[in-house]
């Protein structure tokens, strides 16, 4: 590992499905209300993808964004990562579609899933092999159409989720700055509290799929117990948040922002306090995307990016929990 060695992130980018669902339409839909939604949430809209799309063609978009913000094209990239729990297909993985929706060819291409710590996973993974020499310039992408797992009967988890996509080209280089350090955890055993069992859970040659109780669609539906993984959110990404400063030498109140998943205004609110730090100091975008997975750090990313909100020198502090449970973060000194 080349200590003289920084991964930066030189371009953003992002795409959102052009249908929006408010909570209004949503309780036409299940027992729920707009107020109930907000109040306990944060959220008042999501985006949802459309019928002929996929996530790989939300996951384009996004790169295709960021590739111009870099002033690069897809032959100057080495590697290409997509963070997903909805991939297209079981296999292959769709950073290889992207890959060739791009035009790309030759370099390497592979999915990660830490499910909504997918993107903080992914920039821990990619600052490694960058500073180990591996690569030079890499496309890391978080794209999400979860929608399609959703129980749309459920009321307790179908008004939570959005599809999107949110992209960064990555640089490594000897210039100062960029991330400066990630954390990251798992512990299995709460793997029961949040899931989506697998269209084909066991099957042998001698199940049908009637018999594994799967329907026509053979859709996976998520589970959640919203309240355990409330507390687990709130306790695990307090500690975190004091893990990646403690590991980096960096104080609280040197952090500029707060770029958390986006899963629940109250879980941003319960993290911001345990760092001590302001709400003005959060990007927010829980409320206009819902939670978008792997795809929610980037996205919040990229929108205070557009709306001018970061300066060179900045410190970000990046963070998200997941299903697994996966939970991470990553400290960024801005470069760009
Ligand atoms: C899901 C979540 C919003 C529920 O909020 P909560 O305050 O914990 O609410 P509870 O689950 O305790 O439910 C309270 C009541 O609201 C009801 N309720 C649940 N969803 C509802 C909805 N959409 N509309 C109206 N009522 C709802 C419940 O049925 C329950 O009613 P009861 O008391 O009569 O049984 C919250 O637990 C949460 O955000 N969990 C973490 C989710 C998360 O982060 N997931 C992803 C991690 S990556």
């Amino acid at each position: 590992m080349h200590k003289s060695l920084h991964t930066h992130i030189i371009g953003l980018g992002a795409y959102l499905p052009d249908r929006i669902m408010s909570n209004e339409e949503l309780s036409k839909r299940v027992d729920t209300s707009d107020a109930w939604i907000q109040e306990r949430t944060g959220i008042k809209q999501r985006h949802i993808i459309a019928k002929d799309q996929k996530t790989s063609d939300l996951a384009t978009a996004a790169a295709r964004q960021a590739l111009e913000d870099a002033g690069l094209t897809i032959n100057d990239i080495d590697a290409l990562v997509v963070a997903t729990t909805t991939p297209d297909m079981v296999f292959p993985s769709t950073a290889s579609v992207v890959q060739y929706k791009l035009g790309g060819v030759g370099f390497p291409a592979w999915d990660i899933q830490a499910v909504c710590s997918g993107f903080v996973y992914g920039l821990a993974q990619m600052d490694g092999m960058m500073r180990a020499g591996m690569f030079k310039r890499v496309l890391l992408i978080g794209a999400e159409s979860m929608t399609r797992i959703v129980d749309w009967k459920d009321r307790g988890t179908c008004v939570l989720f959005g599809d999107g996509a949110g992209a960064v080209v990555l640089e490594v280089s000897d210039k100062e700055g960029g991330v400066l350090g990630s954390v990251l955890h798992c512990d299995g055993s709460y793997r029961h509290l949040l899931k989506a069992q697998h269209p084909y859970p066991g099957a042998s040659p001698d199940d049908s799929m009637m018999d594994m109780g799967i329907d026509a669609a053979g859709v996976a539906a998520i589970e959640m117990k919203g309240n355990e993984v409330f507390r687990m959110a709130v306790s695990k990404l307090g500690e975190v948040v004091h893990e990646i400063l403690a590991q980096c030498s960096i104080s609280a109140d040197e952090v500029d922002w707060l770029v958390p998943h986006q899963a629940n205004i109250r879980i941003l609110q319960a993290t911001a306090k345990k760092l001590g730090a302001d709400m003005n100091k959060v990007i927010v975008t829980v409320d206009q995307h819902a939670n978008t997975s792997s795809a929610s750090v980037p996205l919040a990313l990229n929108k205070a990016y557009r709306d001018g909100r970061f300066e060179t020198g900045q410190l970000l502090l990046l963070e998200a929990f997941a299903g697994g449970f996966a939970w991470g973060a990553n400290l960024v000194r801005w470069s760009k």
